[in-house]
């Protein structure tokens, strides 16, 4: 087992979120506003996005210090193809327990979902922000039909890629009226519904105070039709709390990132496609791993990198929020995958 490399609040790391691309075939909103990342938007090029070799290897090196999880994210990571290669390597690689995948699901066909499965994915997140047609089609913002993603939603799942976690980022005024009629589609389904809190990421979004809705609002709408019970964390650090309909219906999960932030048991890092280290989802700085492995450097100069990052790191800043003045140059959620 590796040794528990801890941070400055006493934090191991375990949890490594990779971004495959900055790229994204859709626009949401309130993650790749099209006014933003229009035709003239720079993405990376193709040569500085880190190739399945080089995530392999970080993967290996993340590994030694504390990783059990990897989560592949994007932008989407389903554009970068041959993903079931790089499943299949990384799940091959000592120590490495879960293999995860978030993804909006438009890319995701029945025989990706089983090649997936076959390679050593353990289970797939997928997004979906409303059922009504015409709400989901403004918030993605390029006319993706909610259909598509349930037609995804049941791949996954029939490829065992279970439980399917689905992700609904809630925004006031936009799909908060999509609550219960989301919560009645996936009760008594198996999958597991998650409501999200829009966060404050980047510099793109024009977040608001003002268009958050509480998780618990969340909970006290759902409960007044269909009451529910607490559940347990299922292990520490997991962001999502979780809550089961009494009556048998399954489980729901609330991420209150804003109103009830969690980093007191944060585990996560973050690789941005490029190959920079992210100690926090709001980070403005980041250490360059690729570089140095693209000049020769070896894995214990490497992994030295990447513990003096973690063993420095101090990052809590959705619980110091409220007094934190303004921070520029925020990283994007499209650049290291939410
Ligand atoms: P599982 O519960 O294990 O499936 O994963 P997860 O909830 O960590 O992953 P997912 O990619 O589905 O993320 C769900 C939401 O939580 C997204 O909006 C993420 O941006 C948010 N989130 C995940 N990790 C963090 C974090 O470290 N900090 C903050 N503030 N938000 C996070
Ligand atoms: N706030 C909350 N969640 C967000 N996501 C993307 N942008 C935001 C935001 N500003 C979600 C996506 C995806 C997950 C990785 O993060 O919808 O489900
Ligand atoms: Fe939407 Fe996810 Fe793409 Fe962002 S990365 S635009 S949240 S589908
Ligand atoms: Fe972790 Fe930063 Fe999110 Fe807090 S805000 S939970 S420290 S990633």
């Amino acid at each position: 087992m590796a040794s528990a490399v801890l941070d400055l609040r006493s934090r191991p790391l375990k949890d490594l979120r990779i971004s495959l691309t900055d790229r994204c075939n859709f626009r949401c909103t309130y993650c790749m506003p099209r006014s933003v990342f229009g035709p003239g938007y720079q993405f990376l090029t193709p040569s500085s996005v880190m190739s399945f070799d080089e995530i392999v290897r970080l993967v290996q090196i993340s590994q030694g210090l504390g990783v059990e999880n990897i989560r592949l994210t994007g932008g989407e990571p389903l554009l970068r193809t041959g993903l079931d290669h790089l499943i299949n390597r990384l799940s091959q690689v000592k120590g490495i327990r879960q293999i995860l995948l978030t993804t909006n699901g438009s890319r995701l066909t029945q025989p990706l979902a089983k090649r997936l499965k076959e390679s050593g994915l353990t289970r797939v997140t997928i997004s979906l922000d409303a059922l009504d047609e015409e709400t989901f089609k403004s918030i993605n913002d390029v006319g993706f039909s909610s259909q598509g993603v349930l037609q995804a939603i049941d791949y996954a799942a029939e490829a065992g890629l279970t439980p399917v976690k689905i992700n609904m980022v809630v925004k006031k005024n936009v799909n908060a009226d999509q609550i219960l009629t989301m919560a009645d589609r996936f009760r008594h389904s198996g999958h597991i519904l998650r409501f999200i809190e829009f966060m404050d990421v980047g510099n793109s979004n024009r977040w608001s105070y003002q268009d958050v809705v509480s998780g618990q609002s969340i909970v006290e709408t759902i409960h007044e039709k269909w009451p529910l019970k607490p559940l347990a964390p299922s292990r520490p650090g997991e962001v999502a709390r979780r809550y089961q309909y009494a009556d048998g219906g399954g489980e729901i999960g609330i991420i209150s990132s804003v109103s009830q932030p969690f980093c007191t048991s944060c585990t996560r890092a973050r690789l941005s496609a490029e190959g920079k280290l992210y100690l926090c989802l709001f980070a403005n700085q980041s250490v360059d791993l690729l570089t140095p492995l693209r000049q020769g450097a070896d894995d214990q100069e490497l992994a030295f990198l990447w513990r003096t990052a973690w063993t420095t790191r101090d990052d809590q800043y959705s619980l110091d929020r409220a007094a934190i003045p303004v921070m520029r140059n925020k990283v994007e959620m499209s650049h290291i995958g939410g």
